[in-house]
């Protein structure tokens, strides 16, 4: 870890500092509109002086941190603004307090408006380390209903709109753009939605079909972050793709059907495995995990005692991930403890932390791991090593590690292993072209941009 990074880390502790310091000005400073605290006025600059310091410190550590990338950007830019204003609103308040105080509801508003601000920064904050919708989640949930049973009788009189693209909308788009939620400021299970378009305006480009932003997304190389569905989510078929294409580059009619529209032959193969193939992927096993207790309360604590964060996988399931972002103690040690929970713990994230190649002794203890991230950590192939005896790892991270080609070669007999993302590690093109030919589940994304294109190909691609 360089000196600027180390500077970034110091965020998430700091950040509590002008967060406490400002909440404590406008409790203060609302007390002192009783006579009997009246006396605290006096005090309240200086310690409003110290938040705003600690602010500014916060602003600074928070954009280092920020250098380091987060898949999420958008919510790291709205984050620094609301902070960088947040600030700016305070250090307003140091100036103005005194006039302000003369008007009483000016006052009282403006107190209002600051905690406001404060929290709301805060919940950004909090969105970026616990996940988006930490806050509310298992609050009002409700169980989206799509259409999942594909009805068609005679595909030359399906309508390509209805019958299958909004068919495949409702199976893979709709449970983020929907009514439940609207990812994106987008709904997708209407023609009309569909019209209105989304944040960046409409889907379909009639003049440049294209250009539109629904076939742009679907078809963005899939580690990129801007890619629909996105990756970790069912991925449309080939012959949706194909059908979404034909469907678009047609001019998007919502009325003709399949017959109407004379598919070429390329399309005529689409429709023909349509169904099959999204029958398959519907069929497929969804993940059955054997329930677990939750954690023990204590262990918990001891884990997070010892830095590390330990979330559930998901509101109904008691399964955690552990991530050592803020570990202080020897990762080796910290990991031995971690392992005592093994059953527990089906996510570990040690990206960014000060792992060695040599700290990883317990992984093989991990036996339920699905997902595992080692991104910009020092490991190299000996760490690999130990991930081979995870026979449930299904995600595995290794960007920016000096992992080889010949680590790598191991891996790809794992049962389960399915995505590997190996961007800035010491592998060649040649070797890459090797590893890829392997009969392997495992596929490697770099960060290149291999766009997809629609071509034939397609259709000669491994089976999934
Ligand atoms: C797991 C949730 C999720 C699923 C599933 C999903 N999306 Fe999205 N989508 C998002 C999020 C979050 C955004 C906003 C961030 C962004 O622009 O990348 C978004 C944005 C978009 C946008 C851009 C809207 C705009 O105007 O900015 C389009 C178009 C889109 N999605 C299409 C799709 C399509 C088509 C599918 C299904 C094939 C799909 N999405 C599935 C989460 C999802």
């Amino acid at each position: 870890m360089n000196l600027i990074e180390l500077i970034g880390r110091f965020h998430p502790i700091l950040v509590h500092l002008p967060i406490g310091i400002f909440v404590l000005v406008i409790v203060m400073d609302g007390l002192t509109r009783f006579e009997k605290f009246a006396y605290l006025s006096t005090s309240i600059r200086l310690i409003l002086g110290i938040g705003i310091l600690s602010a500014i410190l916060s602003l600074v550590t928070g954009y280092t941190l920020s250098l380091e990338g987060s898949n999420n950007q958008d919510l790291v830019n709205n984050h620094q603004w609301t902070a960088i204003g947040t600030t700016a609103l305070f250090t307003a308040y140091f100036f103005l307090r005194k006039k302000l105080m003369a008007k009483r509801l000016a006052h009282t508003y403006t107190l209002l408006l600051l905690l406001t601000m404060l929290a709301w920064t805060g919940h950004q904050g909090g969105s970026l380390t616990h996940g988006e919708g930490f806050l509310t989640e298992g609050i009002g949930e409700t169980q989206t209903t799509t259409e999942t049973q594909l009805n068609i009788k005679d595909i030359n009189q399906a309508v390509v709109y209805k019958d299958l693209v909004q068919y495949t909308l409702n199976q893979k788009c709709v449970q983020c753009h929907g009514s439940e939620k609207q990812k994106g400021k987008l709904r997708l299970d209407d023609i009309g939605w569909i019209k209105a378009g989304g944040k960046n305006g409409n889907l379909i480009n009639t003049l440049n079909p294209a250009n539109g932003e629904l076939i742009k997304r679907i078809l963005l190389d899939d580690i990129d972050e801007h890619h629909m569905p996105p990756k970790e989510k069912t991925q449309l078929t080939a012959a949706e793709l194909v059908i979404f294409q034909w469907w678009i580059n047609a001019g998007a009619s919502f009325d003709k059907s399949v017959a109407a529209m004379t598919p070429d032959a390329k399309v005529i193969k689409a429709l023909a495995s349509f169904k099959e193939e999204n029958q398959k992927q519907v069929k497929a096993p969804i993940k059955t995990r054997e329930p677990i207790e939750p954690l023990d309360e204590k262990r918990q604590e001891k884990l997070e005692k010892m830095g590390w964060v330990v979330s559930q996988v998901a509101s109904d399931d008691n399964h955690i991930r552990l991530t050592g972002y803020n570990i202080e103690i020897s990762l080796k040690e910290a990991l031995a403890l971690a392992a005592e929970n093994s059953e527990h713990v089906i996510e570990l994230k040690l990206s960014f932390s000060a792992l060695q190649d040599n700290d990883l002794n317990n992984l093989s203890k991990f036996k339920n791991l699905e997902k595992l991230w080692l991104d910009h950590t020092g490991i190299a192939d000996n760490a690999l090593k130990q991930v081979t005896a995870l026979n449930n790892i299904e995600y595995l991270n290794i960007v920016g590690t000096k992992a080889t080609a010949s680590g790598i070669k191991n891996l790809m007999n794992l049962p389960k292993l399915n995505m590997i993302y190996v961007q800035g590690t010491k592998i060649t093109a040649e070797e890459r072209l090797a590893l890829e030919s392997t009969k392997s589940n495992a596929k490697l994304y770099f960060g290149d941009s291999m766009k997809s294109v629609i071509t034939d190909t397609l259709f000669t691609k491994k089976a999934e």
